[in-house]
């Protein structure tokens, strides 16, 4: 928690009506700063996300060289200076709460020959960071790092960076993002073998801005991914849509306060993200697409949803890539079903920005709903309307927080959170937005 900590409450109200647009995606965003960054001359970036983590990143890719502009609201200008082209940094580069921010610059800095330290807050970290570290020496950087691997670290880049043929060990966009970006410093094939599909923003836009990457099926659900290493990335616009992962909020919270109708425009419908959505459909949600189209290479449709009656479903774990920061809001939606919901393969909950698994329990748990956590799955025993009542500690995670208050908007008693101020690390003006609905938040 904040020195400062910002509780908030959120109460029942009458039903939620509005259209509105959510914040730019988060994983697009910070993507579009470290290929801006990685790319020779200026990328213009349009529907940027400004909250925190992408402001981390951003601060990051200036204090290696690059030039940042906002030209103007969520419009940002990114000078690059090529493929390992960085600057060593003076200070500690600080990500803030941001896994993926790190993450990926971890790889971007592992093909240039620099050092730089990495740091970030309590949550980031206490969050593994040696799933990324072994395959970047692989390549060729050395690594500074306590021996359970966590920030802060200094990382050494590779002078002769190796092209490597990688196969994560887990299923996680940010591991393969990191391997990729370290790759495109070095000389031929960089490849990544993803035994799950986990969302492809990292390839999509490295296409974009002229790389030669090149994604093959490798067997079931294996995806085979090779990138020619040292090409000159050319800079092009990147249109940011609107994240579907916070688009969640308010699409569960119109779900279950009775009566409600709204309708999220131009939400990104990428189908590595889709998930949530589709479970919601299992479960009996009334959600039309209407106006689908493509922004910025991706799809994206305009939601219109409804309120009504939910069923209790099981969600495969083959399904968890695809909706992996979608959990905590789902289990509150499980929590107003008819029946059980049961959840499976969860363990990567265990090390988001807190123990998700636990703290999702915990925050059903708080608030008069029935959850159990069975090895990695999460069971939901769903009733008509939960009691609320609970004060909810949101361990530095925004997620938390923001699944907490949609349940308080439905909920029998008012539900709090005991710090809201992580939220604006993805989803600056949540309280306005949801608010705008009509959602009492205070
Ligand atoms: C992200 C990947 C996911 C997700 C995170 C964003 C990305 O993390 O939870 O919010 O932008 O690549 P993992 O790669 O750890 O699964």
């Amino acid at each position: 928690m904040r020195a400062d900590p910002a509780p908030l409450t959120a109460r029942r109200n009458g039903p939620l009506s509005g259209v509105i647009r959510v914040p730019g995606d988060k994983s697009i965003s910070i993507r579009a700063l470290i290929l801006g960054a990685l790319a020779v001359g200026e990328t213009r970036v349009s529907g940027m996300l400004e909250g925190e983590d992408a402001l981390h990143a951003a601060k990051a890719m200036q204090a290696l060289g690059t030039r940042l502009e906002r030209t103007g609201e969520r419009q940002w200008s990114i000078h690059g200076v090529g493929v390992g082209g960085f600057a060593e940094p003076a200070n500690a580069l600080d990500f803030g709460n941001s896994g993926t921010g790190c993450r990926l610059a971890l790889g971007a800095v592992a093909g240039c020959p620099i050092t730089a330290t990495f740091d970030g807050d309590d949550s980031l970290r206490s969050r593994p960071m040696r799933r990324v570290l072994d395959p970047l020496q692989r390549i060729g950087a050395r690594t500074l790092a306590s021996a359970d691997g966590r920030l802060p670290l200094t990382i050494a880049g590779a002078r002769d960076p190796m092209p490597i043929v990688f196969e994560p060990p887990v299923a996680s966009a940010q591991l393969k993002s990191a391997v990729l970006l370290a790759g495109l410093s070095a000389p031929g094939e960089t490849v990544v073998i993803e035994a799950e599909p986990t969302r492809d923003h990292t390839e999509k836009m490295l296409a974009h801005f002229n790389a030669d990457i090149r994604v093959e099926p490798a067997g079931g659900n294996a995806r085979r991914i090779t990138l020619t290493g040292q090409p000159e990335l050319v800079p092009r616009p990147v249109a940011v849509p609107a994240d579907p992962s916070s688009a969640a909020f308010p699409l569960v919270a119109a779900l279950i306060v009775p009566d409600s109708e709204a309708i999220l425009k131009g939400v990104m419908m990428n189908p590595l993200r889709t998930g949530l959505i589709a479970t919601l459909g299992d479960m009996g949600a009334d959600i039309v697409r209407l106006d689908a189209g493509n922004d910025g290479g991706e799809e994206v449709a305009d939601l219109r949803v409804r309120a009504g009656a939910l069923r209790g479903v099981e969600v495969p774990a083959a399904r968890a890539p695809s909706m992996i920061d979608e959990y905590p809001v789902l289990a509150v939606a499980a929590a107003f079903a008819e029946g059980v919901t049961v959840m499976r393969g969860l363990k990567e909950l265990r090390v988001k920005e807190s123990d998700r698994l636990a703290a999702t329990a915990a925050l059903l748990r708080g608030n008069g709903v029935a959850a159990d956590i069975e090895g990695d799955d999460l069971i939901v025993h769903g009733q008509s309307r939960p009691a609320g009542g609970g004060l909810v500690a949101t361990h530095m995670d925004h997620r938390i927080a923001m699944a907490a208050m949609v349940l308080g908007l439905a909920s029998e008693k008012p539900v709090k959170i005991d710090d809201s101020s992580f939220i604006a690390t993805s989803f600056p003006g949540f309280v306005e937005l949801m608010r705008s609905l009509g959602a009492d938040l205070s």
